[in-house]
Order: C-alpha cells, then structure tokens, then sequence
C-alpha cells in the first residue's frame, strides 16, 4: 500500500469519526417532546385554512422548493454556490421522486437536522433555523404536503465540484456551527414577542437572508439581521438601529411592508423579499404580523453599512397631482446628463420626477432603501432583473432593463437616481454592473 493512499484513509477514518459523534444528536430517538406555547398556528387563523397549509407558508417551503415557472413544491430551483449548483427536491407525495414514502421521522430529520435521503443536506436547506421547530409543526406541514398533487420528476442531479460533492463533509461543518436547538420561550417576554421570535427564527428564517455569514458560511450571530447580500441583492438591516435599521419606521410601516409589501414613506419589497411577501408573509394573520412587529421591535441594534432611506412625508395623492417636471429641465434639454435623459425616458412615466409612483404607491421611490445606499447593489440588481409582486391578487411590476441597457446606461441612470432620490453620490460603475449581470 502506498503512503499516500494510507494517509487518505487516515483521514477519511478521522472525518468518518467526527461524523459519527456529530450525528449522536441527530440520530437521537423521536420521542415526545415538548411544545412550546407559541408553536403551532395562531388563535386568529381563518377556519378554512389547514393548520399545515398556513405553517408550510409561514415557513416558506415553496420559494425554494418550486423551480421558475414550474410546479409550486415538484422541486428543481438551482442554486448557484460558490463551489457549484445544487438542486432542490420534489416535496409533492410522488412515491419514487417525492417525499410520499418518507416516515415522519425521516421527514423530521430532513427539516430539523438536516439528513435527507441521500445523506446530509447542504445549508441551502434552512435546516439550521428549522431545527427551531416543534415536531408536531413539522408534521403538520408534512400532512398538508401529502395533500397534494404527486408530481413525478426528479429535480437535475448536482453539480458541485470535489471535496464540497462529498456530502459527509457537511458532518464536519454541522460540528462545527451548526447546534440542533429547539425553540426556547422566553418567560420574561410577552407571548406576543414570543409568538413573533418563533415566526421569526424557526419559520420565516428571516436571519438566513439578513444575517452576515463568516467565511464558513455560518451566520454571524452577533450581527443578527444587520444585514446580508443574497443573490446580488441585498437584505437590509432589519434591527431595531435608529439610521441603519427600522427603528425609526412605525409599528404601521413595518406591519404593512411585511404584509403587502410596501411601507408608506418606505421602501417595496423587490428581488428575494418580493417573494417572501408574496408566497409567506401576505398570508400571515393580523395577529401574527403584528408579533413579528413586536419581536423585530426588540431586536439588538447594529450599525450596518448603508443607511436606511429618510421617510417622507407626503400626501401622495397631492404629490401624484403636483408632479413638477425636474425644476430648470426640459425633456429635449442637451444639458441633461445621460443617466437623466435616460431617467426621462424609461423611468418617469411610472416614477415621476417627484418619486411618487404615478399609478401605484408601491412604485415611489423617495424614502426606499434602494435609492439611499450610495453602492447601489439593490438598484442595479432591480433594473437588470426588474422585479415582480403579487398581493392579494394585484400585481405590481417593475420591467427589468438588462436586455435593453448597457452596463454603463445602467451605472447612469443608478448614478442620476441616487443623487436625485437619495441625495447620494452614486459610485456605480460599468464594471459593478457587469460583475452583477454575469453574477445570475
Ligand atoms: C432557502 C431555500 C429552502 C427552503 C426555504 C426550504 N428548502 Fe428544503 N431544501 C432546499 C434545498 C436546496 C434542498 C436540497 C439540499 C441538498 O441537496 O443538500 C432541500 C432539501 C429538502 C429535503 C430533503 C429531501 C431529500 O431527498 O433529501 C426536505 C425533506 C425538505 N427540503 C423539506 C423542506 C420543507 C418542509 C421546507 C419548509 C418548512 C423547506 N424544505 C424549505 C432548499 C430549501
Ligand atoms: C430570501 C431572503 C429573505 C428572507 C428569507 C427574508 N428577507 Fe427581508 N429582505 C430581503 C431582501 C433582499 C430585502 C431588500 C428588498 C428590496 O431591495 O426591496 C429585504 C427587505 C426587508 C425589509 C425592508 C428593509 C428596508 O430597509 O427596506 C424588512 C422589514 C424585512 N426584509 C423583513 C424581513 C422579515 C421580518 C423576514 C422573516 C419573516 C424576512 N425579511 C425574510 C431578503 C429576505
Ligand atoms: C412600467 C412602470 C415602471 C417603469 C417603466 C419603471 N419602473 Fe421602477 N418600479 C415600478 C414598480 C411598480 C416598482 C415597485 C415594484 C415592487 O417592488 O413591488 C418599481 C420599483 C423600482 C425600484 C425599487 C424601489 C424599492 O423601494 O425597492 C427602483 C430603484 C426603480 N423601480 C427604478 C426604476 C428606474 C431607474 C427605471 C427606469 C430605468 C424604472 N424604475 C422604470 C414600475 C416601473
């Protein structure tokens, strides 16, 4: 035997071990376990609505488990890691593809612990907040689940590269950061703020987006919801932080965001948080929007990077009647600059020069977030990709320009946008574009 490969056993027999102490917690039997009061659905859940229906949409299963355009759960959404693509899975009860022949302890251990059927998941699995959940809520999504359609089909099979294809390597990350922990009350705070701490962690998994990550892609848990780039987009500071966070917003404004998502004077949900509004959150109850408010309420600020937008005070619809044209600017005006003329033509038709959207509240653009982070991630990411959300049957649509744009029309009209809007001086450049187009 060569020493090379003895040394390659070696090591494979010491991961192999690690693996194996990693996995006493999750191989520990499925007894009963205690619930705690906040878990399951709320008192002013709607008759009509099966507990496991508004649980699997408060935890969102469908935004990762639906591939664009497909079957909502048959799976096959890819998503691009550093290190390669993987794929998520069928959850409608298909015997072969889906989960139809899975136990309830399977299951359990999939969402909870992070153990599918073919060994460890990868952390795109928000296992890591779901293993917050109680099991009888877990199980209630599971019935829901069974509900459905069997769709046959299973999703395109991975593609990473070597060592991070090896999915026992995820043994060795899970001991490192991940804990398997249950939700925990809080018998000092409300059960309203509990109610809202659950929704937050153990079903909306809010921090998976809004939470930084260290290089070992876990999430940072000092810095909790100060903010995260996802997809090229980026999920702000959602702390209680005067400048950089929501804590200068109102109980109103935050309610409504999250529930139809736009907040008066604020910001639209666009990109990622669009489809949080769309698929979960519009769904939750009054009473359980209203506990996220006071849970977000109580979160620990932290200063972040870039600053939440001023609100403004408007009437809107005395706004809309006195749209102004840009003072001392005519449309033919030669010394416009190019990111305004653009602005001029493609833009104020649904955004005004005032920024008060013109047919709806959801397009005003003073006051948003996007328009006052002088890095212009979100703002580009939002004219490349445009961005679309459905609430409550009404669609709002923002048209993406990245076919028709250069890099540097939009680097101009980012620029001109956020010095107009937010006051900024824009530092967008051709190349940050560039860099965010190939990035998706
Ligand atoms: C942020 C995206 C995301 C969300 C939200 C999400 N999943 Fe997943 N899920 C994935 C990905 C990606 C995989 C595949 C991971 C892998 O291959 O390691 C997966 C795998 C699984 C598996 C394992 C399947 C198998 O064959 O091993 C189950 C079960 C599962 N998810 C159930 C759920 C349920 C139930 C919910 C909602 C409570 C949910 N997921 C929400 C992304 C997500
Ligand atoms: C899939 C990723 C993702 C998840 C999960 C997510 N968010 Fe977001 N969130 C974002 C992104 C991206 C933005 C920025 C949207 C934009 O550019 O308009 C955002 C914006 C927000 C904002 C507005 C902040 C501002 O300054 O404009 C609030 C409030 C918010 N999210 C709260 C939540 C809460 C509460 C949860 C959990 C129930 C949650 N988010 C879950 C990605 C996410
Ligand atoms: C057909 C109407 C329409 C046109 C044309 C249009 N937009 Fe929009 N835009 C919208 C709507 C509606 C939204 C709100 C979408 C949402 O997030 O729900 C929006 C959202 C935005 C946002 C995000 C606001 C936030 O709070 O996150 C920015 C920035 C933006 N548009 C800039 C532009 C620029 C710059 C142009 C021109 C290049 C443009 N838009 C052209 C309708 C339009």
């Amino acid at each position: 035997m060569k020493v090379r490969q003895l040394i390659g056993y070696a090591a494979l027999a010491v991961v192999a071990a690690a693996a194996v102490w990693a996995g006493r917690a999750w191989l520990a039997p499925a007894g009963p376990e205690p619930r705690p009061p906040v878990a399951g659905t709320p008192a002013d859940l709607p008759a009509a609505i099966a507990h496991g229906e508004y649980l699997a949409k408060a935890a969102d299963c469908v935004a990762c488990h639906t591939a664009q355009g497909g079957t909502p759960y048959a799976g096959g959404r890819a998503f691009r890691l550093p290190f390669g693509t993987i794929y998520s899975t069928n959850l409608t009860p298909d015997r072969d593809s889906g989960i139809g022949a899975w136990s309830d302890d399977a299951f359990v251990n999939a969402v909870r612990a992070g153990v599918g059927s073919h060994g460890r998941l990868y952390p795109a699995m928000p296992y890591t907040s779901y293993a917050q959940m109680s099991r009888d809520d877990v199980l209630a999504i599971k019935r829901y689940l069974l509900t459905l359609r069997p769709i046959a089909g299973e999703p395109p099979a991975n593609a990473l590269s070597f060592p991070f294809d090896q999915r026992w390597g995820m043994a060795v990350w899970n001991l490192a950061f991940f804990r398997e922990q249950r939700f925990m009350p809080d018998g000092s705070k409300s059960v309203e703020w509990n109610r809202g701490a659950y929704l937050a962690t153990a079903l909306g998994h809010c921090g998976e987006c809004h939470t930084p990550r260290n290089t070992g892609f876990a999430m940072k848990s000092r810095d909790y919801l100060s903010g995260a780039e996802i997809e090229g987009w980026k999920a702000y500071n959602t702390t209680a932080d005067q400048s950089y966070g929501i804590g200068s917003w109102t109980d109103e404004q935050v309610a409504r965001y999250l529930s139809l998502g736009h907040a008066p004077g604020r910001s639209s949900a666009s990109g990622p948080m669009a489809d949080v509004v769309e698929h979960s959150l519009q769904y939750l109850t009054p009473g359980d929007i209203n506990a996220l408010v006071v849970y977000l309420r109580s979160v620990a600020p932290v200063a972040g990077a870039s600053r939440a937008g001023a609100t403004i005070d408007l009437d809107p619809s005395a706004a809309r009647a006195s749209n102004a044209v840009l003072p001392g600017s005519t449309l033919a005006a030669s010394g416009m600059s190019r990111g305004e003329r653009l602005f001029a033509g493609d833009c104020a038709g649904c955004h005004q020069w005032n920024g008060v959207g013109r047919q709806t509240e959801y397009a005003t653009l003073v006051g948003s977030h996007a328009v006052n982070d002088p890095s212009g991630a979100a703002l580009v990411q939002v004219l490349l990709h445009g961005t679309s959300l459905t609430v409550g049957g009404r669609t709002q649509q923002m048209p993406g320009f990245g076919e028709a744009y250069s890099d540097s029309d939009i680097a101009a009209v980012a620029n001109f946008v956020l010095s107009h809007f937010g006051s900024k001086q824009g530092t967008v450049t051709a190349e940050q574009v560039s860099a965010q187009r190939s990035a998706n």
